[in-house]
Parts: structure tokens; C-alpha cells; sequence
């Protein structure tokens, strides 16, 4: 393939609460999954979507899927996930095996405007790896019980998915990453392999949907376009 998208789903969604885990709660209608999916789909530089998800959730992610209005051929075939985000991005590049680029992006960030997938193919061009990035409105401190120290925000960006590679680059980044080591994303885990990172502008749409209160934000939203 050219270009595949790898969404990781496989997550428990704790921070999120509620029965369900979140990527699979309705949003506007339908599963959080649901709306990555069709972004990627309607993009005309997509070839495939790899879904990575958990044990025993596949009805879930078939619902998401019918609800996407994804051609059925678009999909390889379903992976289940590991214990970490990282473990979850490794087993669906492992089963992806072969393509020029994929873009890794997380179930938890339904709105992906078709602008960003565009920048990320066009930085690929000087790049093995990029990412959209949004630079830092807010004062940052460290927190606890009490304000302390006020960390500069010069130069600091908050980092987004989909993040975009040279795909034989990061799954040999992946294999070479310590086992035990945490990652948050798939960008660090490239840097670490030497390479580096372009950044392209982000997009405000594209906020993680972490806690139960970013949910009903983003059902609100929706809910306002009537999408
Ligand atoms: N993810 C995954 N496999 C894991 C952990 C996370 O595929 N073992 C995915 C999630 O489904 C999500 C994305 O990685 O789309 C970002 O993770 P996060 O927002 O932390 O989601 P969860 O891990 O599900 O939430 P929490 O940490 O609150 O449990
Ligand atoms: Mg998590």
C-alpha cells in the first residue's frame, strides 16, 4: 500500500469513566471511533485503515465501522491490542507489514480535519517522521496541591496525532524501543531512533477526548453543527 492509517482503539478509557470505553460512546449520533474512521476514508490519500482494538470488542468495532459509511474494503483486517498504547501501535504495524507511510492516530480524537492529513503528507517529503502541533495558549506551572514554579512556555508546543512516518522507519524504531520504557506517542519513539521530526500546524479540533467532561464537550459541539 501507499498510505495506511493505523487507529489505535484498543484502550480501557479509565480517565473517561462510564461503562463503555470512551472511543465507543456516542458522539453526534455515532461511536467516537466512528468519526476517525470517516475522516480518513473520505481523504483521497488513504489507501487502507488498520484498526487496532481490545480483546473480545470486535461487535463494537463493527458497529463503528458500519456507522463510518467506510467501504468495507478499506479495512485490513481487525488487530487486537496490548497492554499500552505503544504494545497497541507495534501489533498494527507488525500486521500492516508493508507500505510507504501510515499515519498513527488515536481513536480518542474524533475530529480530524482533512487539512491536517494533507500537511502530514506534504512534510513527508524532507522528513521520516511528522506531527501537528499547536503552541501553548496557557501559563504552565507545576501543579499539587499548591501553585508552584511557572515552567516558560517559549517554544513549547502540544504535540497531536495523526503523526505521519516513513513506514519501515518507525517500525524499526519500534522494535529497537527497551521493552519497558513508557511512550506517549510514536514520535518520540522515532527521535530516539535518530531521525528527526517535522512539525505542521495542528488543529484545535484535533484535542484528545480524555475525561468524561471532553466528552460531553464534544457531543455539545456536534450536537450545535447537528453533523
Ligand atoms: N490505546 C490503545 N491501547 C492501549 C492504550 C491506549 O490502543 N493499551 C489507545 C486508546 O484507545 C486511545 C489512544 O491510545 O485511542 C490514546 O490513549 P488514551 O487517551 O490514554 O486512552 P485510554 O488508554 O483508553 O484512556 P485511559 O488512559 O484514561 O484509560
Ligand atoms: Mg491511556
Amino acid at each position: 500500500f501507499d498510505i495506511v492509517a493505523l487507529i489505535v482503539a484498543a484502550g480501557k478509557g479509565e480517565r473517561a469513566g462510564g461503562g463503555l470505553p470512551k472511543q465507543y460512546r456516542p458522539i453526534g449520533g455515532k461511536p467516537m471511533l466512528a468519526h476517525a474512521i470517516q475522516a480518513f476514508s473520505r481523504h483521497p490519500a488513504i489507501d487502507r485503515i488498520q484498526l487496532v482494538i481490545g480483546a473480545g470488542q470486535e461487535a463494537l468495532c463493527a458497529e463503528a465501522m458500519a456507522a463510518s459509511g467506510a467501504p468495507p474494503a478499506l479495512f485490513l483486517p481487525l488487530v487486537t491490542g496490548g497492554a499500552t498504547r505503544r504494545e497497541s501501535v507495534m501489533r498494527g504495524l507488525e500486521a500492516i507489514g508493508k507500505a510507504r507511510l501510515v499515519m498513527i492516530h488515536d481513536a480518542a480524537r474524533p475530529f480530524l480535519p482533512a487539512v491536517v492529513i494533507d500537511r502530514l503528507v506534504a512534510a513527508l517529503g524532507g522528513a521520516e517522521g511528522a506531527v501537528p502541533a499547536i503552541p501553548v495558549a496557557d501559563t504552565l506551572a507545576r501543579g499539587g496541591t499548591e501553585l508552584g514554579e511557572v515552567v516558560p512556555r517559549d517554544g513549547l508546543v502540544r504535540v497531536q496525532t495523526p503523526q505521519s512516518f516513513a513506514f519501515d522507519t518507525i517500525l524499526a524504531a519500534h522494535r529497537a524501543w527497551p521493552e519497558e520504557l513508557e511512550a506517549t506517542d510514536d514520535a518520540q519513539i522515532l527521535r530516539a531512533a535518530g531521525h528527526a521530526v517535522a512539525i505542521v500546524a495542528g488543529d484545535p479540533a484535533l484535542e484528545k477526548i480524555t475525561f468524561q467532561e471532553d466528552v460531553m464537550t464534544a457531543e455539545q459541539r456536534l450536537g450545535a453543527r447537528m453533523v
